[in-house]
């Protein structure tokens, strides 16, 4: 990993003479160059200003409808070898994809401008921070990664003081001028057909080409903090984790930090930002979608929010989902393929009840439900996003950038479940809490390819993150919990198991808060529980259940553990094991035997 200024200036001048842009411009983060940019943009019709009487210093784009996602086919991890990343992961040869993206690379940025920004995740100069530099040729990636991340001068200060840093090289992969010299028009959303988005785990570099989506070109993100960091956790004893973070408080004064992992769609962002029912609790925010988690010196786990914003699903966001989100968005955002209401405003499905009569969609187009209902066309891609700094939630935790990060006293790990699975579960050891994590597994919707209800397996959410082998990262997190003299909790949850009527039993949303207050009550000891195959599970009386209706049957019917489904769960799991090769823990084949052998005494 390079260090220092000069290695900055190199890796610059070598990529500038690579890329052959028009200009370099190194980012300093200042209000100046941020309203420079976005001018730009406005006048390049990236970006649509939104009415500020409505949503103040907001914006609209709209991507091109080919860049629209994380694109996973295109996503590689280059380790020197094949098996270092593992059945889950895209392999390509380091020096094969070298020579690729040199050739795609070369002349890429013609006509454009090169934007150095330098980036700290996690608060700058804290204790589990780390920096990176990412060159992109593309404005709405400078201004994002300026709500996304910590941009400009205190990075760089970092960088000049010594820090390791991550390079970072992402261009739209367009150039404004052909190899013969004739100009073209550039177009509001310049992308490639051709996609690379790779990563040289043992070099810690990033190369990105072609995609303007967040996920694809935002590189501090999913790309080093998730792909990169968890392989240089792997190496330093630590943890990088698709895991929201959060603090509640009782009104005793006690506190506790819940970090938790979900695959997409099962409302990690919601659950940050959740609003307690209960009155003893308050929950407040550190971060919605990862979390680097450092062992201390006092043996727990202490965990930083690595990130400065959120880059949230738009559609199914609303006030009765998440107001706090709603909250959230009222001004200074940067909203990507939501649709636009005639007087300059957003909208997307879910924000509210019913929709306005008359919207622009997110592709330009002339929307009404009528034509909705007609054609199916939805007014906000399923994909749209927000972009918007962590400090504008009205939640957000008042430590929430303590460089030392805060102990985390529980994690969850959860999918979307319609049966088997229960409630809740407590993990009795970190060994069961790791098997839970290996063993999460979501329902596809309708909206994704494959057949509906049939289970993805989704390692610890990080099913698209992981920088390296699986089940070599599995036994990582076993050997964490091993420097551990008090591991957090361990618990497995499930919001979305349904009653044979197909309706949910559970209310979930807000009402989840009855779920952590009785995990946090037994992890210490307070309540009975129930044990069994999977884990402890609640006894109905045990859940703190006030002002809220539910049908004891469906409260029986949530928390329950039927031994044939589980037998056959548990040799899902073993094809799955199976699957992952010759390098899944012995203990995790352990754990296995003790739940198929709980489940025949439990018949
Ligand atoms: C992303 O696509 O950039 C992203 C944040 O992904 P997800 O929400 O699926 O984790
Ligand atoms: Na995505
Ligand atoms: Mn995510």
């Amino acid at each position: 990993m390079p260090r220092g200024l000069g290695a900055a200036e190199q890796f610059v001048a070598d990529i500038a003479a690579l890329t052959q842009p028009d200009a370099v411009v190194w980012c300093n983060g200042s209000d100046a160059e941020h309203a420079r940019l976005i001018g730009q943009m406005i006048d390049a019709g990236t970006l649509v200003p939104l009415n500020p009487d409505l949503r103040p210093d907001s914006f609209l784009a709209r991507s091109d409808p080919r860049d629209v996602a994380r694109a996973e086919s295109a996503t590689f991890i280059c380790s020197a070898r094949e098996e270092d990343a593992g059945p889950t992961n895209n392999w390509a040869e380091p020096t094969q994809m070298r020579n690729t993206l040199h050739e795609v690379f070369t002349g890429c940025m013609r006509g454009r401008t090169l934007y150095v920004v330098p980036f700290s995740m996690g608060p700058v100069g804290g204790r589990l921070s780390q920096v990176g530099i990412e060159i992109t040729d593309s404005p709405y990636v400078v201004a994002s990664m300026r709500i996304m991340t910590r941009i400009g001068a205190p990075a760089m200060r970092e960088i000049a003081a010594g820090a390791r840093w991550v390079p970072a090289v992402h261009s739209v992969g367009m150039p404004l001028v052909t190899s013969g010299g004739t100009r073209v028009q550039d177009v509001p959303w310049p992308c490639s057909e051709t996609k690379y988005i790779t990563h040289f785990p043992e070099g810690r570099e990033i190369w990105s080409f072609g995609s303007g989506y967040g996920g694809n070109a935002l590189l501090g993100k999913k790309c080093y903090a998730l792909r990169i960091a968890s392989a240089i956790a792997r190496d330093e004893g630590w943890l990088a984790e698709h895991m929201l973070l959060i603090r509640l408080t009782h009104t005793d004064g006690r506190r506790y930090h819940v970090a938790a992992a979900f695959p997409s769609a099962c409302g990690k962002t919601n659950l940050a930002m959740l609003r307690s029912v209960l009155p003893e609790w308050t929950v407040s925010t550190f971060g919605d979608d990862i979390v680097w988690m450092r062992p201390g010196t006092d043996g727990r786990l202490w965990a930083i929010n690595p990130e400065a914003g959120f880059f949230g699903v738009a559609p199914g966001t609303g006030e009765s989902t998440n107001p706090t989100a709603v909250r959230t968005l009222t001004q200074n955002v940067i909203f990507t393929n939501v649709a636009l209401t005639d007087d300059g405003d957003v909208w997307w499905e879910g924000l509210t009840d019913s929709p306005p009569a008359h919207l622009t969609d997110w592709q330009g187009q002339e929307w009404t439900p009528e034509i909705a209902a007609e054609t199916g066309r939805t007014a906000a891609h399923p994909n749209a996003r927000f972009t918007v700094a962590a400090e504008q939630c009205p939640l957000i935790d008042s430590d929430w950038e303590d460089g030392d990060g805060v102990p985390v006293d529980l994690i969850l790990f959860g999918g979307r479940r319609a049966s088997n699975v229960p409630l809740a579960a407590l993990a009795r050891d970190w060994h069961q809490g790791v098997f839970y994590g290996a063993t999460i597994a979501s329902e596809r919707t309708a909206a994704a390819e494959g057949t509906v209800g049939e289970l993805r397996r989704d390692p610890f959410a990080m099913l698209p993150f992981c920088g390296y082998h699986m089940a070599d990262y599995w036994a990582h997190w076993l050997q964490v919990g091993d420097s551990l003299t008090r591991p957090p909790a361990v618990a497995a949850v499930n919001w979305f198991r349904k009653g044979p009527d197909g309706q949910f039993l559970w209310p979930g949303f807000a009402e989840n808060i009855r779920v952590l207050d009785w995990l946090l009550r037994q992890s210490e000891g307070q309540v009975p529980g129930r044990a069994c195959a999977v884990g402890t599970l609640p006894e109905p009386e045990e859940l703190n259940l006030d002002g809220l209706e539910l049908d004891p049957a469906d409260l029986r019917e949530v928390l329950r553990v039927d031994a044939a489904g589980w037998t056959s769960e548990a040799d899902g799991i073993a094809d799955y094991f199976t699957s992952m090769g010759t390098a899944v823990p012995k203990v995790l084949w352990e754990e296995l035997a003790r739940l198929r052998a709980a489940l025949a005494a439990q018949t």
